[in-house]
């Protein structure tokens, strides 16, 4: 495994929080399991063991959730965006609403929109996606390539997402935003619903396996923080089993849930270039917050070098992993490395028996940036 030296010589950006393991909160409906059981396609991602990463890292056992492959798209966004459309369109039926066409209308980093996108196609319906710069222009073709009117904006995610907003309020328009602020929540709080699926395969993968206490450590690439809090919902609602602890990666360039952390409050950073185009998002949904200071052990920040690393370490190992996906076992690495990693490793009470699930969030076919490197 590569050492980077950079990296190795920098301050850690690093949040550590004792007491996130007791915090608790209601669980999701069970519903949303059986939505997706039911969906065309549907089967669970691999949970992967990978020894070599365990004897590396120090832990007993460590797992990769694979999200290479989930419903036909190289993500796992299509959980949330195929629920949230679900639940849309049942209460425009629900409402009397007339069952012409309506346009679903996101901005995405790629992953999210591509979803919208495919739901959208599946179902009928129309997608118009925008896209902030630094996405890669085979990521965007892939959205276009559902049937999606494609908006390419010259700025940030920020403001691609306010302009799908503005778009969003005409007749027949629905915005399917994966994050939330004050007065739009309900959509988002559905998708983040959507995600929960992820975290009921994994319990039930580890069961399988003879780990029905479930995992002791789960480390999340964050953007917005809608996946984690999803995350934090499923660990800190459990009615048995462990709480294991949480732990957000996001790049360096844009690392706003570590910032809001250190603060205490929720607060926006202007955001940079990263090759982790999904987690290039300078502003917390407000929905996620509440939990995300509450449930979340430790944060850390990453560069584009340590998770090209990683993401070759995994392919190496045989998993697909694309630039967001392989932050996660980036932000472990440098969590459990350097100045004051005993001290860390403690807070997380890790040990040599502990089994630990880096989500990998998409596969390489996902963010062409992957490969670009190895
Ligand atoms: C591959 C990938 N991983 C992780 C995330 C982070 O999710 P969130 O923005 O909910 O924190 C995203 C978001 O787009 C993504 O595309």
């Amino acid at each position: 495994m590569t050492e980077n030296a950079s990296s190795s010589l920098r301050t850690l950006p690093c949040f550590v929080r004792p007491g996130a393991r007791a915090w608790r909160c209601a669980p999701v409906s069970a519903e949303v399991r059986g939505f997706h059981a039911a969906l065309p396609g549907y089967s669970p991602t691999p949970l992967t063991e990978l020894p070599q990463l365990a004897a590396e890292l120090g832990v007993g056992r460590v797992f990769v959730k694979d999200e290479s492959s989930r419903l036909g798209l190289p993500a796992f966004k299509a959980l949330g965006a195929s629920w949230a459309v679900h639940r849309i369109l049942a209460e425009r039926a629900a409402s009397g609403k007339e069952p012409g066409p309506v346009t679903l209308v996101t901005a995405t980093d790629g992953n999210h929109g591509r979803a919208v996108a495919r739901m959208a196609c599946l179902l009928g319906q129309r997608a118009h996606v925008f896209v902030p710069r630094g996405v890669h222009p085979q990521a965007v073709a892939a959205i276009a390539a559902e049937g999606a009117t494609v908006t390419e904006v010259a700025g940030a995610y920020d403001e691609a997402v306010r302009l799908a907003a503005e778009a969003a309020a005409g007749p027949d328009a629905v915005l399917v935003q994966d994050t939330a602020w004050a007065g739009y929540e309900r959509i988002p709080g559905w998708i983040v619903e959507g995600y929960s699926t992820l975290c009921a395969e994994i319990d039930e993968q580890l069961a399988d396996g003879g780990y029905a206490q479930g995992p002791d450590l789960v480390a999340i690439p964050v953007g917005v923080g809608s996946l984690a809090q999803a995350v934090v919902t499923h660990y800190r609602s459990r009615p048995s089993g462990r709480a294991p602890a949480l732990l957000s990666v996001e790049p360096e360039a844009a690392a706003c849930v570590l910032e809001s952390l250190n603060v205490g409050e929720p607060v926006s950073v202007s955001t940079g270039d990263t090759t982790m185009a999904g987690l290039n998002c300078g502003t917390p949904s407000s929905i996620a917050w509440p939990f995300l200071r509450g449930g979340l052990d430790a944060a850390v920040a990453v560069a584009d070098l340590d998770s090209a690393d990683a993401a070759g370490d995994l392919a190496d190992l045989g998993v697909s992993s694309g630039p967001c996906g392989a932050a996660a076992l980036a932000g472990l690495r440098a969590v459990l490395a350097g100045a004051g990693a005993e001290e860390r490793r403690t807070a997380l009470g890790l040990d040599a028996s502990s089994v630990v699930v880096l989500l990998s969030t998409e596969g390489t076919a996902a963010n062409p940036h992957a490969t670009a490197g190895h």
